[in-house]
């Protein structure tokens, strides 16, 4: 009886061990014949019992069947564990000769490339690079540039001033504003700073106006300052020409216009040759071959005073260019509001 019960008991098992999927099931069918109380545990528990001949021989074959089974279930623990390795390896297999994928990188605002060239080329001639408070106050953005209390620049039409909060309705009048030109850094810098000097004043400036096609709420200037003992209109042109030249890396043509400013005298608008159809006139010059780029003039005496200085020692030129308007002449842009669109498709064009 015994034999038979074992050796059908070992093609059982042996078929449950070979059918096992995954260790879990290994595991159950382990207890199930091997556990504390699985089958084959049981049988040899009850040996003891059998008459002593029987016992010798059952024994013996029950022993053989638990090793048989033992490595029977290690063979098997092996084969699944390498099977799921397998299947881990085809799972995470990676491709490396598979080309990358590039990442997006940015790249700078056409106006902070134009911005940089632009102190590329003053610096390589000796002007420093200076900077001045968006926030400024009207002593510097108008009285020390000698612009009159009645100027209609600071209406607010045209100017964006901040209220103070003192509580005291006469002190909150006009005072600090969000600067309407970087001229008043000429004044700051010359009140630290004695002369000779050469500063350019790159930065943000505001206006309160409506905005179209050439005309924005904020926009960016470089303001251009000189100053030493003798230093004339020429001086100017000389600079403003190797400028335009770098550039627009071509040889430009310039014209020097009478015009007006408090802070300057006299004072000029420069124009140059238009990029787009090389003087001959067309619609982005309005037919006349010329483009006005900027304001510019020997520095008032009165300015110098309002630094400190005295106007009888010193001679300087000073001048401010759109940075927006050497950006749309240099790309051919013809809206300055796309500079601040924050446009992809414009702005990846750069
Ligand atoms: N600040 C003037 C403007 O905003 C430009 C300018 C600068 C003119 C320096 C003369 C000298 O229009």
């Amino acid at each position: 009886m015994a034999k038979i019960n074992l050796k059908l008991l070992k093609n059982k098992a042996k078929n449950e061990i070979e059918k096992a999927q995954n260790l879990k099931e290994l595991n159950d069918i382990f207890k199930k014949y091997l556990g504390k109380k699985g089958e084959i545990t049981q049988i040899l528990a009850s040996i003891k019992n059998l008459t002593k001949e029987k016992r010798a021989r059952v024994g013996k074959e029950a022993n053989l069947l638990k090793n048989f089974l033992e490595k029977k279930f290690s063979e098997k623990t092996i084969e699944i564990k390498r099977k799921i390795e397998k299947e881990i390896e085809e799972r995470e297999w990676i491709d490396i000769t598979v080309p990358g994928k590039r990442p997006s990188l940015g790249h700078l605002h056409p106006l902070s490339q134009v911005k940089r060239k632009t102190e590329e080329i003053f610096q390589s001639i000796g002007f420093s690079v200076i900077e001045g408070p968006e926030v400024e106050t009207e002593w510097y953005n108008f009285d020390a540039l000698n612009i009159p209390k009645d100027h209609p620049a600071r209406d607010a039409w045209d100017t964006f001033w901040l209220r103070q909060e003192t509580g005291n309705r006469k002190q909150e009048a006009r005072k600090l504003l969000l600067r309407t030109h970087t001229s008043p850094v000429q004044v700051r810098y010359m009140e630290k700073n004695n002369p000779p000097l050469r500063i350019i004043v790159p930065g943000r400036i505001f206006r309160h106006e409506a905005t179209d096609a050439s005309h924005e709420v904020n926009f960016y200037q470089v303001e251009g300052l000189m100053v030493d003992k003798k230093v004339s209109v020429a001086n100017f042109k000389a600079v403003i020409e190797e400028f335009f030249q770098r550039f627009f890396e071509r040889p430009i043509a310039i014209r020097i216009r009478p015009s007006y400013f408090p802070f300057t005298e006299p004072s000029f608008e420069v124009d140059i040759s238009c990029s787009n159809c090389r003087g001959r006139g067309c619609s982005v010059c309005s037919k006349t071959g010329w483009l006005e780029m900027m304001g510019a003039g020997m520095v008032h005496p009165n300015v110098f005073k309002a630094a400190g200085l005295n106007p009888k020692n010193w001679q300087g030129f000073a001048f401010g260019i759109g940075l927006d308007r050497l950006a749309m002449m240099k790309y051919k842009i013809n809206d300055i509001r796309l500079f601040y669109s924050g446009d992809l498709r414009f702005l990846n064009q750069f």
